[in-house]
C-alpha cells in the first residue's frame, strides 16, 4: 500500500516537473534600465561643471569646494606655474650671455674660470679633483662648501637646492652640485654646516 501511494506521488511529480519545464511561463519580459533616466533626471538639478555627462553631476563630482570660487583656484594654479617658470634654469642661459668667473678652490690650490652654466661640482671634476657628492641634485649636503666671504646668495645661484636653510646660506654653505657662480669669490669644498 505504502509503496503505491510513493509511486502514484513520484509519477505526479514527474508529470509536473516534465510539464513546467515545457509550459511558456507568462511572458514576463523585464522592462528597460531606468537608471540612466534617473542619473539625467538628477544630474539637471546640480550646477554645471567642466566633467563628463552627466554622471559627474549625478555623483557630485566637480563640485567646487565652499568658499573658494572656482576662479580663485585657477589663479592661484596660474601663479604656482609662474613661480616655477621663473626658477633659475643654467641651460636657458643663452651662449651669448654665458660669463665667466675666477673661483679660488682653496684646499685644491688653485683659481679656475667657471662659466654661469656650470656648477662648482662639475667645474672641479674637469679639473681632475675627487671633490664629494652623493645625490647631485641638491637634496643631500654631500657635496658641501664655503664661501668664507659671507653670504652664498651674493656668489652663486642654487638651482633647486633643497637642504640649506636661510641662516646656513647666510654664513655661506653651497651644494656645489646645484650652485652656479655670479661673482667671482673663494671656496673651501668638503665643508657642511
Ligand atoms: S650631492 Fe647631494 S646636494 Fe649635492
Amino acid at each position: 500500500m505504502v509503496n503505491e501511494a510513493g509511486f502514484a506521488l513520484g509519477a505526479v511529480l514527474t508529470v509536473l516537473a516534465v510539464f513546467f519545464h515545457f509550459s511558456r511561463g507568462t511572458r514576463w519580459r523585464p522592462g528597460e534600465d531606468i537608471s540612466q533616466e534617473i542619473l539625467d533626471r538628477r544630474a539637471e538639478t546640480v550646477p554645471e561643471t567642466e566633467f563628463a555627462e552627466p554622471g559627474n553631476r549625478a555623483i557630485g563630482g566637480g563640485a567646487v569646494p565652499a568658499g573658494v570660487p572656482a576662479g580663485e583656484a585657477g589663479a592661484e594654479l596660474e601663479e604656482g606655474e609662474v613661480e616655477e617658470e621663473e626658477g633659475f634654469d643654467p641651460e636657458a642661459i643663452p651662449e651669448d650671455e654665458v660669463e665667466y668667473h675666477e673661483i679660488e678652490y682653496v684646499k685644491e690650490g688653485e683659481t679656475i674660470e667657471v662659466a654661469n652654466d656650470e656648477n662648482l661640482l662639475e667645474a672641479g671634476e674637469d679639473e681632475d679633483w675627487d671633490l664629494p657628492y652623493s645625490c647631485r641634485q641638491g637634496q643631500c649636503v654631500s657635496c658641501g662648501g664655503l664661501i668664507p666671504d659671507g653670504n652664498a646668495e651674493d656668489y652663486v645661484i642654487h638651482d633647486g637646492q633643497e637642504m640649506l636653510d636661510e641662516g646656513e646660506l647666510e654664513d655661506g654653505y653651497v651644494l656645489t652640485c646645484v650652485a652656479y657662480p655670479t661673482e667671482s669669490f673663494s671656496l673651501e669644498t668638503g665643508e657642511t654646516p
